[in-house]
């Protein structure tokens, strides 16, 4: 009995000890991975989940898909709408769309690299990270 409190401490302590030797194991880039994604799935969902919904479907004909859209081909032009919106024509998986995307003037490049960041591995078959300088210099290219 006298034991009892020992051997409970031991055994939260050897568990906490394997916990943090798994957390340790993962690479500095799969964590970096998992913030953005998570980070960018928060601002989607603030800024973006109202028009192409929760899960990336779109809404009718008014809001193109993000989910499996083929226009994710096109990176640079997915960062520059981030910022910029968009307006005018647009064809989506063969669609055409005719609606007013808004601005995101508020959004840091660092936010727009966790969205890009989680649109891709959500939806675009990718597992990496959207880097903040690769978004910085799309940006540039894009003006505004
Ligand atoms: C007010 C509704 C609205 C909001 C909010 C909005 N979008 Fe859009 N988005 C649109 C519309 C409309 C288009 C098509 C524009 C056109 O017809 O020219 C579009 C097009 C796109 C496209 C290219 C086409 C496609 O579906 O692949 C992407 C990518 C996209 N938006 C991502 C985003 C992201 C990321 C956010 C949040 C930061 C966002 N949108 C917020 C309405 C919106």
């Amino acid at each position: 009995m006298k034991n009892n409190i020992c051997s409970t401490t031991f055994q939260v302590v050897s568990k906490l000890l394997i916990i943090s030797i798994i957390v340790s194991c993962k690479s500095p880039e799969k964590v970096k991975l998992e913030q953005f994604y998570v980070n960018g799935q928060e601002l989607y969902e603030q800024n973006c989940a109202n028009c192409h919904q929760k899960d990336g479907s779109g809404f009718k004909d008014l809001y193109p898909p993000i989910a499996g859209s083929d226009f994710l081909k096109n990176k640079e032009a997915v960062i520059c709408i981030i910022r910029n919106g968009a307006s005018g024509e647009m064809t989506v998986n063969g669609k055409v769309y005719n609606q007013q995307m808004p601005a995101n003037a508020q959004l840091y490049d660092l936010d727009i690299a966790a969205i890009t960041t989680y649109i891709y591995n959500k939806w675009g078959n990718e597992s990496a990270i959207t880097e903040t300088d690769s978004v910085k210099k799309v940006l540039q290219r894009c003006g505004k």
